[in-house]
């Protein structure tokens, strides 16, 4: 009965424990250095993916300022930052695009390269490299590890920020996303 009583108390003590452990983590937003260090990390991230030949062929017809826009609020979003994304889903804006395995292979390396740059520490880089890890399904179309292959002339780019087409579309999701509330 001793026994039983001891045993009851500690697994309660561990329990309490690993609870408040659990509230302390902070999101990994946080632990990244927040707003600021992610926007000088995609900064550099899109610089290095701009000019890497294995890829950049793909960007061609998009709005850079639309592309770090929306990635900037998508990594907030995607580390617990509570920002709101704007941009389409990953599987939309990667559609028809032709991505192959080794150009989402090179993506990372550029990402690895700036998160490397910024110092960040292992842990942070290894949980944001497996949570993009997880959005590969959704924008490699083809298996094959060629890089610098052409951008697919069936590829339409979303519109180019702040003009009538992209007003016009977002005016139409927020209506979607008000019947869905209602
Ligand atoms: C996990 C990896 C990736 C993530 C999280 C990601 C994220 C994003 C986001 C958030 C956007 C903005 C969508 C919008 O504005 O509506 C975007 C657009 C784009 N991404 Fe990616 N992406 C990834 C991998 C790739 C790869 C591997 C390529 C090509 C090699 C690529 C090429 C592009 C291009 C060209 C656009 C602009 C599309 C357009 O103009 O409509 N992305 N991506």
């Amino acid at each position: 009965m001793k026994n039983l009583k001891t045993f009851l108390m500690c697994a309660c003590l561990l329990t309490a424990v690993s609870i408040s452990a659990l509230a302390q983590e902070k999101s990994l937003y946080e632990r990244l250095g927040g707003e600021a260090a992610i926007s000088a990390v995609v900064d550099d991230f899109a610089g290095r993916v701009l000019a890497d030949t294995r890829i950049n062929k793909k960007f061609a017809d998009s709005d850079p300022t639309r592309l770090v826009t929306n990635l900037k609020s998508f990594m907030c979003m995607a580390t617990g930052g509570g920002c709101k994304y704007e941009g389409l889903s990953m599987k939309d804006s990667h559609k028809n695009m032709g991505v192959t395995g080794g150009e989402f292979g090179a993506l990372v390396e550029d990402l690895v390269a700036t998160l490397d740059k910024f110092k960040v520490p292992e842990k942070e880089k290894n949980e944001l490299l497996g949570a993009l890890g997880g959005m590969k399904g959704d924008i490699v179309e083809v298996e094959s590890n060629a890089t610098g292959t052409p951008l697919p002339k069936k590829f339409k780019p979303a519109p180019a920020m702040g003009s009538k087409e992209d007003m016009k579309a977002k005016a139409k999701m927020e209506k979607k996303s008000k019947k869905k509330d209602n």
